[in-house]
Order: structure tokens, then sequence, then C-alpha cells
């Protein structure tokens, strides 16, 4: 056999050798052996702590009990930092004060490929919203930061009011409804005005035919469409189907407006004006929509959710927007209340609404089931003496710290009065941290400050249940879209115009 002779012949020339030789020869080879030993001992000792079993489906409810599954993470293997193979990918969750620290900081996370393959939700266009050139990337960053500069942003407040008496005056004069559904849709339709054009958001078949569409993608997200893209499931023709939909009628709006040649103040506008490709203007529109949408959805969901059940904290703001009117509102007494509202400057809804802004950061802290997700692209990096290779993923919950009750006594309770946690670096990030910070923070506040001015003033309302009782419904976590709990503890909005004409 060759290998026999092989390793006989150089046995063969090592004894016939010089004892020099042999000696180095031997001394090269001694400190192979303590490398390599040495380098196996590291990578056990800097591994992470794994999950106590590998089969795909003791995995799955990382997808479908996010919370619960990370928790049982930390509890199974006893360390605030472990890992899991979600097929080949290596997904290391971490928690605590210090790895909270460097994952928001770390160079090489990079979140675009994080949430790539750990969430699924954005519609897939590649070259559009997928595999993006991160040029591409910078641009769509730059232009939503245009569109958040004070002249358009300002422009936008009397649009947003708008839309919100058209949409709150559908619900007639007293009832009750699924905020989840009402205050969503709401949202989506304030969302989409913002972001895209008056083609599409004045248009409500096609509002909410994409309402539907983008409901399509993120209710199908299932392990299999992340983890599996490429296989043909029933699921992923659907998503795919819908992303292929929503594409046409972006495309179809984009061509509709070039055509006119009628220039319009919004933000395909500026897209268009400023010149750039197709790709940045439907990637702009169809992929800050998910991102946008979803989250100020929740958000407000949660918000009118919690001040139907705080009712203290319902009369504050109801107080709040008051004297915002008195002083800063420009138009008299007998104007509708969006009209009046509309008056109200920008730089007065950003500098002075404590109220709201506590409301609003409770309310993302208690009711925002996200976990952050990132791929290293850079080298290996240490978070608390843990490695985390290459092309690793990293996740971090914010459960970690928004629900620690070190930092946020009883901390499932909603309670904007709490003071602001300053002793700890990283201790709220609701809006993120670090080297993430949400783009759209600016326009997002605007958007749930208006609307929240609007229900309550527009509107008595209490939170109440299935039977018609007040009642105080808890976020679930383990819904990562809606944080929304089981039907039988969701709370419903008792609703009851007010004396103020929308
Ligand atoms: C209540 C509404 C919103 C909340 C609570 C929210 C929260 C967040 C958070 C926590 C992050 C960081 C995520 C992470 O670290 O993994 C983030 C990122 C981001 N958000 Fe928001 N967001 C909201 C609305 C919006 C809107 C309306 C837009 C767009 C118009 C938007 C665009 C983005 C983008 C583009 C990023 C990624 C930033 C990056 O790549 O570094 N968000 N958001």
């Amino acid at each position: 056999m060759p290998y026999s002779v092989g390793l006989q012949s150089a046995a063969d020339a090592f004894l016939s050798a010089g004892i020099a030789t042999q000696f180095t020869f031997g001394v090269v080879i001694f400190l192979v052996i303590v490398l390599v030993t040495s380098s196996l001992q590291a990578d056990e000792a800097d591994a992470p702590a794994s999950l106590p079993c590998y089969s795909l489906s003791a995995i799955l409810p990382f997808f479908t009990r996010r919370y619960d599954f990370l928790n049982w993470g930390f509890q199974a293997t006893g360390q605030s930092i472990f890992q899991f193979q979600l097929l080949r990918n290596q997904v290391i969750v971490v928690s605590g004060e210090s790895a909270r620290e460097a994952f928001f900081t770390a160079k090489g996370l990079d979140l675009t490929e994080g949430f790539k393959i750990l969430s699924g939700a954005i519609p897939m266009v590649r070259g559009v919203t997928s595999n993006l050139q991160p040029r591409r990337i910078a641009m769509i960053h730059k232009r939503l930061a245009a569109v958040q500069r004070n002249a358009p942003l300002n422009d936008l407040i009397p649009l947003i009011l708008e839309d919100s008496r058209r949409i709150m005056s559908t619900w007639g004069t007293s009832g009750k409804f699924d905020p989840f559904e009402n205050i969503y849709a709401l949202l989506f339709q304030t969302t989409l005005r913002s972001l895209s054009c008056s083609e599409i958001s004045d248009d409500p078949v096609i509002v909410d035919r994409l309402k539907t569409l983008y409901d399509t993608l993120d209710n199908g997200t299932t392990p299999a469409t992340v983890l599996v893209p490429w296989l043909p499931t029933p699921a992923m023709i659907k998503k795919l189907w819908a992303t292929k939909e929503i594409y046409g009628i972006v495309t179809n709006a984009i061509r509709a407006r070039e055509e006119s040649g009628v220039s319009h103040n919004d933000t395909l506008q500026m897209l268009l004006d400023g010149g750039d490709e197709k790709l940045v203007v439907v990637g702009f529109i169809m992929g800050l929509l998910i991102a946008g949408a979803r989250a100020t959805g929740t958000t407000a969901s949660w918000l009118i959710t919690f001040l139907g059940c705080h009712q203290e904290w319902r009369a504050k703001a109801v107080a709040e927007v008051e004297s915002l009117l008195a002083i800063h509102a420009s138009s008299s007494d007998k104007d509708s209340l969006s009209a009046r509202l509309s008056t109200i400057r920008l730089e007065v809804w950003e500098s002075e609404t404590p109220v709201l802004d506590a409301i609003i950061k409770e309310t993302t802290r208690v009711a925002q089931p996200h976990t952050a997700m990132r791929r290293n692209l850079g080298p290996p990096v240490y978070i608390d003496g843990k490695i985390v290779p290459t092309g690793a993923y990293v996740v971090y919950p914010f459960s970690d710290v928004h629900m620690d009750a070190r930092l946020y006594p009883d901390p499932w309770a909603f309670n904007p009065a709490r003071e602001e946690v300053k002793h700890t670096p990283f201790a709220y990030v609701g809006w993120g941290g670090g080297k993430t910070q949400c783009l759209g923070t600016r326009l997002a506040k605007v958007e749930l400050k208006l609307i929240a001015a609007m229900f309550v003033l527009g509107f008595r309302h209490s939170t109440i249940d299935g039977t018609g009782n007040s009642t105080k419904p808890t976020p679930n976590w383990n819904d990562i879209l809606l944080c929304r709990p089981p039907p039988e503890e969701t709370g419903y909005i008792s609703y009851e115009r007010s004396d103020i004409p929308l």
C-alpha cells in the first residue's frame, strides 16, 4: 500500500539523518503538538455552553415561542451566554450588562446580515431588499434621514392627522374594537403615507391590499421559510407571491408618477428628484415599510391599550394635549380637532410633550418583544470571555434588560413615572443602542404622538375583556410581531366619541 511504503521510507530517512536534524524535527513536532492542544483547550474554554439537545425540533420554539425558548436556554445551560445550532448556523445568545454593551458596540457585528437569516420577514427581492450593496443601503438610510428633516416632517403632520381623522370617523360614535386590528391599520396607513406616495396612500383599496400582503409576509414566516428559503413550501410560495405583488404595486405607482409628469410633495417625489436608481426607490418603500409599519403599529396598539387600563395616565395625556392646543394651536375652537392639532409645529411635538414621551418610552420598554440579531462579519470577537467566531450569529433579547427587576422594579407593570436608569449602560434600548440606532425614530415618535392626541381627545376609552369587564392585559413576549396575549386574555378598546369634532 502506498501509505505504508511512504511511512516506512520516511522513518528510514529520519533514522539515518544526523542527530541535529532529529533534534530539530523533534522540537518542531513538540511545538506543533503544544499549539494544537492548547488551541483545542482554548476553544473548549472559550466556546459558549451549548444547549443540551441538538435536534431541530428542540430549537423550533426559537421561532414559535422565542421568549420562553431563550429563557429556557439560560436556565438549561446555567450560563448567561449559550449557543445552539440552527441547521449549519451557529447562534450565540448573550445576556447581562457587559455582554449587552459589547453586543451594541462591537465593530464586526452586522444587523442586516443577522436580520436576514434569523428573521425572514423582509420581502426578499434580490438587489432590491436583499443582497443589497452596502452603497444602496447607505443611500436608503440617507433618504430616510432626509424624510425626517424638519421641513418634510413638519409637512407630514397635517397629512397624518387627516388620515387619522378620516379613519377614526369610520369608527362611529361608540363601540369596541380590537386595537391590534384598528389601531394597527391606522398606523399602517400613516406610515405608508409618510414613506411612499399619494398614488398609494390615497387609495384605500391599495392600502388594504398592501396591508394584507405585508401580513402574509409576517405571518408566513415559518422556520422553514427562514432556514431553507429555497425550499418551495406552501408558505414560501405564498410569501414569494405576496412579495411579487407588493413589488408590482410599488413599481406601478412609480411609473404612474413619472408618466404623469406632475410633481407632488411626498417621499416618492423626493426620491425621484434625488435621481436615485429605481432599485433604491423600490427598496426604500418596500423595505422600510416593513421595518416601520410593524413597529409603530405594535407600539401604538399597546399605547392605546395601556392608556385604556391606566386612566390616570390617559387623563395626564389629555391634559398635556389640551395645554398644547391652548398655547400653540393657531386656529379657533370651532375648527376640528385634526385641523387645530395640525397647526402645532413639529418642534413643539418634539420638545414639549413630557407625558407623551414617558408613555411612549414605557410602552417600548414593556411591549416591544425585540430580539436584536447580528452576524459577525469581522474577526472573532469575545463577549464576556466567550468567543463569537467569524460568521456566527449573535442575538440579544431586549427582555434581558427591559424586564430586569433590578433596573425596573415590578417590570411587567406599565408605569411611565419610572425614574430613568442612569447607573447602567444601555439600560433602555427601545430605539436601539450604540452602533445601531433606529433610523425612523423621529417619524415614529411624531406619528405616535399625533395619533395618541387625536384618540384621547376625540374619544373616551377603556380597555375591556371579552365579557365587558375592565382588564389589564400583560404583553406576551412570545408573540414576536405584536406582543399580543392569547385571545382569551386580549383586551378590546371600548370607546365613545367625545364632544370635540374630529
Ligand atoms: C415605534 C416604532 C419603532 C420602534 C420602537 C423601533 C425600534 C427600533 C430598534 C430597537 C432598532 C434597533 C434594532 C436592533 O438593534 O436590532 C431599530 C432599527 C431600525 N429602525 Fe426602527 N423602530 C420603530 C420605527 C421605525 C420606523 C418608522 C422606521 C422607518 C421609517 C424604522 C427604521 C429602522 C431602521 C432602518 C433600523 C435599522 C438601523 C440600522 O441598520 O442600523 N424604525 N428600530
